[in-house]
């Protein structure tokens, strides 16, 4: 495994035969069993697999979340290479984003309400660098979390609005042994806020049971959300997949979680 920090090395690094295919996973680094699971999908199809690391400024609509956003390179680098990744590309925020940076990706259509309602101008963030990942590594295919549904909405939009041309795969949520969604942010709950953190896989399980039975999912996910403070908790249609999206609070960290509804 090679550990690339420039956009020159990375063009330089990639396989140019026609055989080739290069499979990319974008990550945030501090990677746990979801990263990973992405990873072993892209080693599993791919001839080539590039997992990027980049904690990217430009999504982090919070200055206080980016500086307590997790990282651990070393530990990052094992499990890549463990996983069979080819290429880390981890640039420094100044090689992606260079002096007099000024063009954006502006989604809308997807990026509306939700987490783009609570946190503004992240998808735009994550629209942007995400671009850029595709016309550096230029993959054949890129791998996505369900973990971030509404994520995956908006990159399947700008990958038809803009005609890139890439296969998004999206791999299922991995959870902890209580159901929590592994997420880097876990990390930074108390041990009774990890306890109460339950609650959410609890309500996304209790709404699909509703859903099943031809009640409604909200009501049903918002009792088992009782006493947490809730940022939302509602069915979500993107691309006509009809999504419980649920979003809560603990002490300063915010949880998200969803599962589809058919
Ligand atoms: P990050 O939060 O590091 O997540 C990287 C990828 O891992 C995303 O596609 C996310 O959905 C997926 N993922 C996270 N937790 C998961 C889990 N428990 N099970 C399965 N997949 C999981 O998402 C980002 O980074 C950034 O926004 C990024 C796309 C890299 C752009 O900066």
């Amino acid at each position: 495994m090679q550990v690339v920090r420039t956009v020159a090395q990375m063009r330089a690094a990639l396989p140019d035969d026609a055989g080739a295919t290069i499979g990319l996973v974008p990550t945030m680094g501090a990677l746990h069993a979801g990263h990973i699971a992405l990873v072993r999908a892209a080693r599993a199809e791919c001839t080539c697999v590039v997992a990027s690391v980049f904690v990217n400024p430009a999504q982090f609509n919070d200055a206080a979340d980016l500086t307590a956003y997790p990282r651990d390179e070393a530990g990052d680098l094992a499990l890549a290479a463990d996983a069979g990744v080819d290429y880390v590309f981890a640039p420094d925020a100044s090689e992606l984003y260079r002096d007099g940076h000024a063009t954006w990706v502006e989604p809308s259509g997807a990026a509306d309400g939700f987490e783009g309602d609570l946190r503004p101008g992240h998808f735009r963030g994550v629209a942007t660098v995400v671009l850029k990942l595709f016309l550096i590594v230029r993959p054949d295919v890129v791998y996505f979390g369900q973990k971030d549904a509404q994520q995956v909405a908006v990159v399947e939009q700008l990958v038809r609005d803009l005609n890139v041309d890439v296969e998004i795969r999206v791999i299922p949520t991995i959870r902890d042994h209580d159901g929590v969604a592994l997420s880097s942010r876990n990390a930074r709950l108390s041990t009774p806020d990890r306890a109460r953190a339950a609650a959410l896989p609890r309500a996304l399980d209790a709404g699909t049971t509703a859903h099943r039975a031809g009640r409604d999912p909200v009501a049903a996910a918002r009792m088992l959300l009782a006493g947490l403070d809730v940022d939302y908790v509602e069915v979500a249609d993107w691309n006509g997949r009809k999504t419980l999206v649920v979003a809560v609070r603990l002490g300063g960290t915010r949880l998200i979680d969803n599962v589809r509804l058919e």
